[in-house]
């Protein structure tokens, strides 16, 4: 008998997720980003739904040639370019287009040797500060690409640092899409400068020729609490499930777990869970981070530990050995918990939980 946890894919979510990225931008060319094996799901599982997108973007030149051994013929488009000269051989066998954010990038491109001229998404550094060239550094970037026999196509992109939140003001994106529009003025060429974030709260202004769904592909809310996925009508992608395998009967003044970082007051009934930190489930989770119990909504207690958790089975007296634990995603009945929800309470982002996933749980895939 394995260990009961596992983790489903659901392809009819990534498709009903990827349509309202479409939905939210309509003018616009989607990208599915990929990166991160499909932010957790798996490349191979998410595809059969993802390749409905107009484009594929991804991080790794793996994961590029994954796509190309799916026979994807589509764009794909490496979001952070070439680590090194050697990696443009294998863009132009595979027709990736990539984007440049320095001059390395195009001392590489410029003694690069090919019959396949590339298409290149230039990035400005708008503000974000990680890649990109400066406002004042781009234009002289696109001269220097335009003039490159190795290049016949170059793009304007650029990533958005506050897309999902009110922290700059009411909207997170005038100052960089203002210096986006500056630098790129009379520039040629298509644009992309959304994320989920900016595909769902600014795409009508900010929308350009392409965007590119990450997060809520996957079902993710990228500006959880303030809104959550069924304002955004998104569907959860991956859903982890386990069983409990134990319970346990506490006297007031016991403590649970290492640590002894919980301790009960009245008498109280608690589940262990086969999933611990070790399958991907946040250790920093704390008590009362929400868990569904056959459906059933309560919380952990105690510290998650490398295999297992606790849960507070209080007013579940039907609740024992064997039970559906739903760590996140659908439940039985209907029942739904947010990957967001889960993290919000581990103090951290449902991107990072997804992406977590760790490689002992095994993955079932429910088809489209
Ligand atoms: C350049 C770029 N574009 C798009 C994305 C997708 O972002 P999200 O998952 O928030 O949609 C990322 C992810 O970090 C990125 O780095």
């Amino acid at each position: 008998m394995p260990r009961p946890i596992e983790a489903l894919i659901h392809q009819s979510a990534l498709a009903h997720n990827l349509a309202r990225a479409r939905a939210a931008a309509p003018d616009a060319r989607v990208w599915a980003v990929v990166k991160a094996n499909a932010y957790g799901h798996g490349i191979e599982n998410a595809y059969p739904a993802l390749r409905a997108a107009d484009g594929i973007a991804c991080i790794d030149l793996n994961e590029a040639q994954r796509l190309r051994a799916l026979d994807w013929r589509g764009p794909i488009l490496l979001l952070e370019g070439c680590f090194e000269t050697r990696d443009l051989e294998l863009c132009s066998r595979l027709k990736l287009w990539h984007a440049v954010h320095c001059e390395e990038q195009i001392d590489w491109l410029a003694v690069h040797k090919t019959h396949e001229p590339h298409r290149v998404f230039l990035k400005l550094n708008s503000g974000m500060n990680r890649l990109g060239f400066t406002p004042t550094a781009f234009r002289a970037a696109w001269t220097r690409l335009n003039a490159l026999p190795q290049v016949d196509e170059i793009s304007l992109m650029t990533h958005f640092s506050d897309a999902d939140s009110l922290r700059l003001g009411a909207d997170g994106i005038a100052h960089q899409l203002q210096v986006f529009q500056t630098a790129t003025r009379d520039l040629p060429g298509e644009q992309s400068v959304c994320n989920s974030a900016g595909t769902l709260r600014h795409a009508e202004r900010a929308g350009g020729d392409w965007v590119r769904a990450g997060v809520m592909c996957y079902g993710g809310v990228p500006d959880f609490p303030e809104h959550d996925a069924a304002h955004w009508d998104l569907q959860p992608a991956m859903t982890l499930r386990s069983r409990i395998i134990a319970t346990q009967t506490l006297k007031p003044g016991d403590t649970v777990g290492y640590g002894s970082s919980f301790r009960c007051e009245g008498e109280m009934r608690i589940g262990i869970v086969a999933c611990g930190y070790a399958d991907g489930y946040p250790r920093h989770a704390p008590t009362g981070t929400p868990i569904l119990i056959n459906g059933r909504r309560t919380h952990t207690v105690g510290r998650v530990s490398m295999d297992m958790l606790t849960v507070d089975l209080s007013g579940m007296p039907e609740a024992g050995i064997g039970s559906e634990v739903t760590l996140w995603g659908h439940g039985p009945q209907g029942s739904v918990l947010p990957i967001d929800e889960v993290a919000h309470a581990a103090h951290t982002i449902g991107y990072e939980l997804m992406c977590a996933l760790a490689r002992r749980v095994p993955v079932t895939v429910h088809g489209l």
